[in-house]
């Protein structure tokens, strides 16, 4: 089976939104269909040029999803999401689609890629291997639906 790697199109989007859904609710209970609809139509929108779909015979099995971002130290890719549908998993699929990535950023003049990632799952493996190494900054998050009680 041939994988051809393309950019995304908007009529990708149910497709997309169903890998997400399946992939990335393993992870992280907070996706919903909903939620993963509107995360794949909110990327293929912005960044249509850095969007890619995975095709295996002209199966949709996955995509990865990238930024474009003006950073401190200048013209940066950012990594959103990549994701292979679990039954095309562990076949070299993610890992030729993120060197695709790698290469189309490299022509395109891009410095360097980053992203943040989860810690559960294989996909640190992935990243290092790949190359990755961890950075001087660190992903925070604050909850605002939380009241804060002000001492005084
Ligand atoms: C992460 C993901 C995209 C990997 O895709 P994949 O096509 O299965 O990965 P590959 O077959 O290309 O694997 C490449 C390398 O990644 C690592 N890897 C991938 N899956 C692995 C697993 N289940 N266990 C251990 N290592 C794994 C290995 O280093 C592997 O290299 P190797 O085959 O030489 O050992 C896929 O597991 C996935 O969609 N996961 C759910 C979504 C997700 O976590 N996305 C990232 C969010 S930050």
């Amino acid at each position: 089976m041939d994988l051809l790697i393309r950019p995304a199109r908007k009529r990708d989007t149910n497709k997309f939104s169903e890998i997400y859904y399946s992939e990335f609710s393993k992870l992280d209970r907070n996706w919903t269909r909903q939620t993963s609809r509107a995360r794949i139509r909110q990327a293929i929108r912005t960044y249509p040029s850095l969007c890619f779909a995975m095709e295996l015979d002209g199966k949709i099995v996955g995509f990865v999803l990238a930024e474009h971002l003006d950073f401190a130290k200048g013209k940066y890719i950012y990594l959103a999401d990549v994701a292979v549908s679990s039954k095309f998993q562990r076949r070299g699929l993610g890992e030729k689609a993120l060197r695709f990535l790698f290469s189309v950023a490299k022509a395109r003049g891009y410095k360097s890629i980053y992203l943040n990632a989860i810690r559960k799952g294989p996909v640190l493996k992935l990243y290092k291997k790949l190359g990755f190494r961890q950075t001087k900054y660190v992903h925070m998050e604050k909850a605002l639906y939380l009241i804060e009680v002000v001492c005084s």
